[in-house]
């Protein structure tokens, strides 16, 4: 028998240990010991943002609009997340975000309630109704506003922002002057403004921006914010223009899609998984994203398993869970040592997620997640095309199933046929029981 070992699969061979290590306990160093009790909490977990880590950008009364941290500022090895950030909305019913626009392209995804999602172009304007886990593409420029036209029940959004004119930096553009910001208007010159107009300054500024005659007439004085109270009846009006994406049919690319009225691509007792790849639509395509909305049992385990070379932004909606995600770092080097080889070694990252909390999964790094109570999360992949989720175990997509016995053989210390026995073990795929009874 051969026992030549090609770097190639002695490659796969520490990337099935790591694996092995993982989901079944074995841990290799004290040091690793060590590190993951530091890391119980996910503290210096740099894959870790826990939800204290949206900036916010605006709150009042009505909703709030936050923006998570730099994901570069957090980790060396999220480097290229740095032109996407992650912004977060939320609303109380039948409020109105301002109309406005952005230097960033966005995905926009409803991860509760419901949206009146209005864009506005010079040749007309597209509302549409979205439900829970529609989603819509924004074009960077594009002046939209979005209505909570729901009676009793908060709004709340998820967008992934792409900036276009700098690499982590976008700015919201209002046209109304509030508390909180002023029009962009009132950036032009008084010159400027009368003739395009064509009307005096002091009307302008009486119209537009409320900075004169304040005091008599209240009900022109300056919103309080950029998420203001709508009344009913002129939230029943813009309904009444609204296409309802909830139609099947979807006859234009560019209209808002839905990632819950598909089969679910993986299914069982433990757990559905809802998917839209950059193949199945062009929203996502453009911006070559996927995004998953994932709903788990209490007790499930999501199979370890990587993503080929999609980036993951995982944002839980529901439910808490424990994630462990394997990488490896580089091992502190004996400076007495001649040799100087790069050596690495296997490291697990783990995080107790709960509500609002987001973590991120780098391309090829091994990951499973245990759902520690009922699990509702949502993913937007990064750099989606083509990219393949190869599992680690269970019955189907296992990677490791389709490495002949020959080369199994030679790859981990038992023979082959003991090797497959125990990858064939787990009749279950993709989702299992996180506390089998042995
Ligand atoms: C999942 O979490 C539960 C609760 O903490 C624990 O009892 C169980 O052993 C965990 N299972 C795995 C596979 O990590």
């Amino acid at each position: 028998m051969m026992r030549a070992r090609v770097p190639l699969l002695l490659l796969l061979g520490i990337l099935f240990l790591a694996s092995l290590s993982v989901s079944f306990g074995i841990v290799h160093r004290e040091h690793q010991q060590s590190q993951e009790e530091s890391d119980s909490r996910g503290t210096n977990n740099p894959f870790y943002f826990n939800s204290d880590r949206f900036h916010t950008l605006f709150r009042n009364e009505y909703g709030h609009l936050r923006v998570l941290q730099r994901f570069d500022q957090r980790s060396k090895q999220i480097q290229n997340l740095e032109n996407y950030r992650l912004v977060e909305f939320k609303s109380k019913p039948n409020t109105l975000l301002l109309p406005h626009h952005a230097d960033a392209d966005f995905l926009l995804v409803v991860l509760n309630g419901r949206a009146l999602l209005t864009l506005v172009n010079p040749d007309g304007r597209d509302s549409y109704i979205l439900e829970q886990g529609h989603a819509q593409k924004i074009p960077a420029g594009t002046i939209f506003f979005l209505v909570n036209p729901n009676d009793n029940e908060n709004l709340r959004i998820i967008k992934i922002a792409t900036p276009i004119n700098n690499p982590h930096r976008f700015q919201d553009f209002f046209l109304s002057s509030t508390e909180a910001q002023q029009s962009y208007l009132q950036g032009f010159s008084k010159n400027v403004l009368e003739a395009s107009f064509d009307s005096e300054f002091k009307e302008i500024n009486r119209v537009l921006f409320g900075e004169e005659g304040q005091q008599q007439q209240g009900e022109e004085s300056q919103q309080e914010g950029v998420i203001v109270e709508l009344e009913r009846e002129q939230i029943r009006e813009l309904i009444k223009h609204a296409k309802s994406s909830s139609r099947r049919s979807l006859s234009s690319q560019d209209e808002p899609f839905n990632l819950r009225n598909r089969k679910p691509i993986y299914s069982n007792k433990f757990g559905r998984w809802y998917e839209i790849t950059p193949e199945k639509n062009p929203q996502l395509r453009d911006l070559d994203l996927f995004i998953s909305s994932v709903d788990m049992k209490e007790g499930g385990l999501l199979l370890p398993h990587y993503n080929s070379k999609a980036i993951v932004i995982l944002v839980i909606n529901e439910g808490e869970a424990n994630i462990e995600l394997v990488g490896q770092r580089e091992q502190q080097q004996n400076k007495l040592q001649e040799e100087q080889e790069e050596s690495w070694e296997v490291q697990r990252y783990r995080a107790e997620l709960s509500e609002d909390d987001v973590f991120i999964i780098p391309a090829t790094y091994p990951v499973a997640i245990n759902a520690t109570s009922n699990l509702n999360f949502f993913a937007f992949g990064i750099n989606a095309e083509n990219n393949q989720r190869n599992f680690l175990a269970g019955e189907k997509d296992n990677v490791i199933g389709e490495i002949p016995t020959e080369v199994l053989d030679v790859t981990f210390p038992a023979s082959g046929e003991k090797v497959v026995k125990l990858v064939k073990k787990q009749s279950d795929s993709h989702f299992v029981d996180a506390q089998p009874e042995q």
